[in-house]
């Protein structure tokens, strides 16, 4: 059985009534339900965690690590393009972590084309809307 772990970083809470042109109308409560029932579905468990909060993403990433899980799918929005904390997080801990992105970013600002961490991660998905997150998970469930 594989046990997944879904994070998301700041200002995805506001999904849903924030930018709507570029990340459409689904929640974050929308997304964990719908990642949670497709993971169960094949047979697995989903535990889901957001903050706002660089340390707390930190920290979470640490317990994350003790659990253990097989796997982190992780939006870590904006702080993608800056946090070098988060990259050596990402790099201390044993567990796969696949960065995940709503919008496509390298078709937005130039300060959004580059990852402090995609280097560190398992792998990347970028720019399929709510599909990001799913592509992540059926790539732990078949290969991890
Ligand atoms: C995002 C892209 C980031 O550049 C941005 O800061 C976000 C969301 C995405 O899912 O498309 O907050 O990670």
């Amino acid at each position: 059985m594989k046990r997944l772990m879904l994070m998301n970083g700041p200002n995805i809470n506001l999904l849903g009534k924030r930018e709507k042109e570029i990340y459409g109308e689904f929640t974050l409560q929308t997304i964990e339900e719908k990642l949670a029932k497709l993971v169960e579905g094949q047979g697995g468990e989903l535990d889901c965690y957001q903050s706002n909060h660089e340390g707390e993403l930190i920290d979470y990433l640490h317990k994350a690590n003790e659990k253990p899980y097989d796997g982190v799918i992780f939006n870590p929005a904006a702080y993608t393009h800056t946090s070098v904390a988060l990259r050596d997080a990402i790099a201390a801990i044993d567990i796969p972590v696949i960065e995940v992105h709503i919008s496509n970013v390298h078709k937005r600002e130039t300060f959004r084309h580059q990852s402090m961490l995609a280097a560190v991660c398992y792998g990347q998905i970028v720019g399929f809307g709510m599909d990001s997150y799913r592509l992540a998970a059926f790539a732990f469930l078949k290969n991890k």
